[in-house]
């Protein structure tokens, strides 16, 4: 078997005298799809900006392709790709030039930039509108260059931080295709959160963080077997109390949640 490709282990992050992130232990494979879950407030933001080098831990050691992420941060930085919550693309430049100045900054070899734009512009079906402003775009649109920036450099892991969020369905399944393809093509893996459960029901783990600490770690059919659960909704709800979005489940489910509960 391969060894994993991300180590995280007993990872904290305190703000003052607030824990955020609490003894957070975990693996990726590579070529692996993780959905890491949580209500607002559990520490999923946090845990991906220690990841990705843009906070120091507390206490903790994260690995990821054998470089210490704390300590050889430059090293690291050249083996993952990030999207983060809120928009980093320039709306005040082209699509094209985002993607560019992005590849310059990270370095890829003049030769090569443009092509990658363009292989990456063709994927997130953007190329017809490679030379319009950013501020024309649509938030689906923008969503996709943001994803498309990301994989510019061809990283082993793209942290995806609610890439599908305030998107319509259409959109949303546009971007899983895109991860599945990226997968399926370059063996890279997934590292990404979202409060859209049904979304978590097609990856190949799920993490579940509340309060900071890690809750829950298996595949979503074992997850769903081991609670007695019909969807990833009932399975979070019976783990942390709180529905993402409860009034959508029907009361059969709601039923078999709170049967679940008692039990335990
Ligand atoms: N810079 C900071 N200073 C103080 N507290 C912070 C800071 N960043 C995050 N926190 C706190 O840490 C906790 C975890 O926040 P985090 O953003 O990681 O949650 P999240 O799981 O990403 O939530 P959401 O689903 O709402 O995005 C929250 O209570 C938050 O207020
Ligand atoms: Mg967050």
């Amino acid at each position: 078997m391969v060894g994993p490709l991300l180590v995280v282990k007993d990872l904290v992050k305190e703000f003052g005298g607030f824990r955020a992130v609490d003894g957070v232990s975990l693996e990726l494979f590579p070529g692996e799809i993780l959905a890491f879950l949580g209500p607002n407030g559990a520490g999923k933001t946090t845990t991906i900006a220690m990841i990705t080098t843009l906070i120091k831990p507390t206490s903790g050691a994260i690995t990821l392709g054998g470089v210490d992420v704390v300590r050889q941060a430059e090293a690291a930085k050249a083996l993952f790709g990030v999207v983060f919550q809120e928009a980093a693309v320039d709306r005040d430049l082209t699509a094209r030039e985002n993607l560019w100045l992005h590849a310059v900054l990270y370095g890829l070899p003049r030769s090569e930039r443009e092509e990658r734009i363009e292989e990456m512009l063709r994927l997130v079906e953007l190329i017809d509108r490679r030379d319009d402003l950013v501020r024309t775009f649509s938030g689906g649109m923008q969503r996709r260059l943001e994803f498309a920036r990301g994989l510019m450099t061809r990283p082993r892991v793209l942290f995806l931080d609610e890439p599908t969020l305030g998107l319509d369905v259409q959109s949303r399944e546009r971007i899983w295709s895109y991860i599945e393809r990226i997968r399926s093509d370059y063996g890279t893996a997934f590292f990404l959160t979202t409060h859209y459960l049904e979304e978590a029901e097609r990856v190949d783990r799920v993490a579940i963080i509340d309060h900071g600490r890690l809750i829950a770690v298996d595949t979503p059919g074992g997850l769903k077997a081991s609670h007695g659960a019909a969807s990833m909704d009932e399975v979070f709800l019976t783990l942390t109390g709180h529905g993402i979005r409860d009034e959508q489940l029907d009361a059969a489910s709601l039923q078999r949640v709170f049967r679940h509960r008692r039990k335990q």
